[in-house]
């Protein structure tokens, strides 16, 4: 019989050890039966992976149990939210609110286990809660998963494209694999703004440093994940910008940063409509975040206007009473401690630690997404679905190399480098250009990175990702021999470029590096870092940053640097390179999207959501205990006492208050300035109408803005461009300066073509949080208004006064507007 009940989850969360994968279900025979054959994992092949491909064993009733010998089947079919809400017992309402499927003492989930899990309500027929990681797509916490998901660029990469109808539909696309694997709530998107340049999870949230950008994109994520049935989760509330001793900070952080800055992308999520909040490890101002009340119920219900349910990050609950805070549901809801006493949401603790009427409520709000989540399978039966069935599609790997390829951002383009010329020989240089993705170790190490998926939870192992050489190789296949490893240099063409690939054995060497330019008419030199949840970068350099800059500097003919970041980068042999193309972690498709870019197939049209700094010193830097604060990292987190455990924390304090990334940065040189992207097609900027000089009365007002975009040099095929809105607010605001607060993606022009583009803005983009009148306030005066195509590639400025009686409050309270359109080639029509 296959050994079923043997098959361990890889750890999540919080584990600092090593996973327990057993090797039984290991790639080969698995991939096999969807269709893959895996290339690098032979050895992993076993005998019971035989079973598992032929479907001959047990392994479809995956964690039967004897008390439970038939599967549980819902008899809610879809969306019942129109129906009355069923009356709940009081032994159910606690079910609702405590997850299971987790071994006691460990972080391991049962076998046929969704990382998340809350059971059926039988009685009433309802279905389970199966909820899943998500940041690159459905989260491959299981070898037979790989190559059935797709391993899609990361959240950063999609905020990267500054296109909100593509994440939309990258939306719509998760939403169908996580129904195909018998999720039904995602545990995404993330929207924290990149407060920290090295923020180990920064490439899970969608907006970089940018609150209006998260905020465009979370709903359009939502909006097309939530139309296929399946519930989003906005996290981290509040404050995780950090993952160093993520379970000890106490963000310290004003009333108005955190409603100017960091509410915004959540309120935006409430307001698309998502079915759940995940709170934060850390704690916030003095209090942990899941049971803080200030932040539970004062501001993100009573303030914000959420009426989903609020459920934990995995062991984030560390007392008894967060449901009085407006803590709903208590993840993963296994017992940590041998005593059982912190079993804080056991009906027993509920029912003696719940304020009169708190338990009903909770209940209330988990059952109203029952309601409306599409019924899949109910674990422990979902060994069909978890381990078997294809999610991925070719249409999903197409979106997904369109969303990896519009992410790139063209940073630099000396002589009009790029796209390369039909004809030259290539120097590919450096090991990133054909990095290796070892499924193996990953699979060892929950957290474990590479340069092509983030590590931890949001991670999506990709089977057999394109890496830059095998993206060129694709592109140019019939033309060009891969000739196995080592320095190689194929003969010429006439026709496309030749390729050369150096230091096919991953060791970066510089001489051999220069040798092989000597050969070639240009070099393109990959760099790469990654970053993983439970902690920060230890800095923000490439990883091979001496490399580079050695062979940049030794370089004597045109360069090309392909970084892949999985955020902020320190790039300080820019000004060696000849051009520089930048993505974000991009997954499988990776080396399609950056060939098609370099090789000028598709024309680069993203732009950078974060800022590329020249040092360290212009970032902030996590976090660190003061001395004297004792945190004994994972030894505290399991036990009391100690030197460590819960009771320990130290302040982070947000001196830098709304000055967050760029718009601290406004005064300062920077590598790259936030919003920077070239295209190989240049766009002119012109007033389509006289921008007008007041900003317009009436109730819902909003000003508009039209900007004529043209496009005048450039491939026939087009290109598009991203049209951006910087505000600044009238002296003595107290608000930084150009604030992005519109921005337009426009459809592809070519040369010749041009297209109207409509900004606008609302009483709410006019408003400062006013802590003494707990209210959105718009600020009367003269405000400056620029579009163009970056933060510091202004082309356009027109100033404007908002009159005080123009905007009375519920103005400025009522939902975000649309922020631009275009005519003639609408860029984002559902928006
Ligand atoms: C992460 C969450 C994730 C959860 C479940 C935690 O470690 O912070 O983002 O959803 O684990 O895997």
């Amino acid at each position: 019989m296959y050994m079923a009940r043997g098959v361990a989850f890889a750890c999540v969360a919080s584990c600092a050890f090593a996973a327990p994968v057993h090797r039984e279900l290991l790639l080969d025979s698995v991939l096999d039966s969807v269709g893959h054959v895996a290339g690098t994992a032979n050895s992993l092949v076993s005998a019971t992976a035989e079973s598992v491909a032929t479907g001959s064993s047990s392994w479809l009733q995956w964690g039967r149990t004897d008390e439970e010998s038939e599967p549980y089947v819902s008899t809610y079919t879809t969306d019942n939210s129109s129906q009355p809400k069923p009356e709940l017992l009081w032994s159910e309402k606690v079910m609702l609110m405590d997850g299971v499927g987790y071994h006691e003492h460990s972080h391991t989930a049962k076998d046929g286990y969704y990382i998340g899990n809350i059971p059926p309500i039988k009685r009433l027929g309802l279905p389970s809660l199966n909820l899943h990681d998500a940041s690159q797509g459905v989260r491959t916490h299981h070898a037979a998963m790989i190559a059935q998901v797709t391993s899609w660029p990361c959240a950063l990469a999609a905020g990267g494209t500054w296109d909100p109808a593509l994440v939309r539909r990258w939306g719509v696309a998760l939403g169908y694999e996580f129904l195909a694997k018998g999720v039904n709530v995602a545990l995404a998107p993330g929207v924290n703004v990149a407060r920290v340049a090295r923020g180990g999870r920064n490439a899970e949230y969608l907006g970089g440093e940018s609150a209006h950008l998260a905020s465009r994109m979370a709903a359009t994520y939502i909006e097309g994940m939530q139309s296929t049935g399946v519930r989003a989760t906005v996290k981290h509330f509040g404050f995780n910008n950090q993952e160093t001793n993520r379970n000890y900070y106490n963000a310290r952080v004003d009333e108005r940063t955190a409603f100017e800055v960091y509410y915004p992308p959540f309120e935006a999520a409430f307001k698309a409509g998502v079915a759940a909040v995940m709170c934060a490890y850390n704690l916030v101002n003095g209090t942990y975040a899941c049971g803080s009340k200030e932040l539970l119920t004062r501001d993100l219900r009573e303030r914000l206007g959420f009426d989903g349910f609020v459920m934990s990050d995995w062991w984030a609950v560390h007392g008894f009473g967060y449901q009085n805070a407006g803590l709903d549901m208590l993840l993963p809801g296994n017992r940590m401690l041998t005593d059982g006493s912190h079993d804080f949401f056991s009906p027993d603790n509920l029912a003696k630690t719940s304020e009169p009427g708190v338990v009903d409520t909770a209940a209330d709000r988990v059952l109203a997404e029952v309601l409306r989540a599409v019924p899949t399978c109910t674990p422990p039966y979902c060994g069909q679905e978890m381990l078997r069935a294809r999610a991925t599609s070719d249409e999903h790997v197409a979106l997904s190399r369109q969303i990896a390829t519009e992410s790139v951002a063209l940073l630099k383009n000396g002589g009009r480098l790029l796209p390369l010329q039909s004809g030259s020989r290539v120097a590919l240089v450096g090991s990133a250009c054909d990095a290796r993705n070892d499924i193996d170790a990953m699979l060892r190490q929950w957290n474990l990175a590479n340069y092509y998926t983030i590590g931890g939870s949001g991670r999506t192992i990709p089977l057999s990702p394109a890496s830059v050489a095998a993206g060129l190789r694709a592109a140019w296949e019939k033309r060009v021999e891969y000739a196995g490893e080592g320095p190689f240099h194929l003969p010429l063409d006439p026709a496309p470029p030749a390729v050369e690939v150096v230091n096919g054995d991953h060791d970066d060497n510089v001489d051999l590096a220069v040798a092989a330019m000597e050969r070639a008419d240009v070099a393109i030199v990959c760099g790469a870092t990654t970053a993983a949840e439970s902690e920060d970068r230890p800095s923000l350099l490439l990883d091979q940053s001496g490399f580079i800059g050695e062979v940049l500097a030794r370089a004597t003919i045109p360069t090309v640097l392909v970084a892949m970041t999985p955020g902020a980068v320190l790039l300080p042999f820019a000004a060696n390179a000849t051009a520089i193309v930048h993505t974000f972690l991009a997954g499988q498709e990776t080396g399609h999207a950056i060939a098609d870019v370099l090789l000028g197939r598709e024309n680069p049209s993203g732009k950078l959501p974060v800022t590329i700094p020249l040092s360290e010193e212009q970032t902030v830097l996590p976090c660190q205990p003061v001395e004297g604060v004792h945190i004994s990292s994972v030894a505290g987190l399991w036990t009391q006492g100690g030197g460590g455990g819960y009771g320990v924390h130290y302040d982070c304090d947000y001196t830098e208050s709304l000055h967050v990334g760029y718009l601290g940065l406004h005064d300062e040189p920077v590598g790259f300035p936030f919003g920077h992207g070239l295209s190989y097609t240049s766009f002119g900027y012109e007033w389509a109408e006289e921008p007008p000089a007041a900003f317009p009365p009436g109730a819902g007002g909003r000003l508009e803005l039209a900007v004529r975009i043209s496009a005048e040099e450039g491939p026939a095929s087009g290109g598009r461009e991203v049209v951006q809105l910087y505000l600044s607010f009238p002296e003595g605001s107290g608000e930084p300066r150009r604030q992005l607060k519109g921005f337009v993606k426009t459809e592809s022009l070519a040369p010749g073509e041009g297209v109207a583009v409509a900004l606008q803005l609302t009483c709410r983009d006019l408003s400062i949080w006013s802590v003494e009148e707990t209210a959105w306030v718009a600020v009367p005066g003269a405000f400056l208004v620029e579009v163009g195509s970056s933060s510091r590639d202004l082309r356009l400025e027109a100033t404007f006064t908002l009159a005080a009686t123009v905007c009375s409050s519920s103005d400025s309270t009522g939902p975000t507007a649309p922020t631009g359109t275009t005519e003639g080639g609408v860029a984002d029509p559902e928006e």
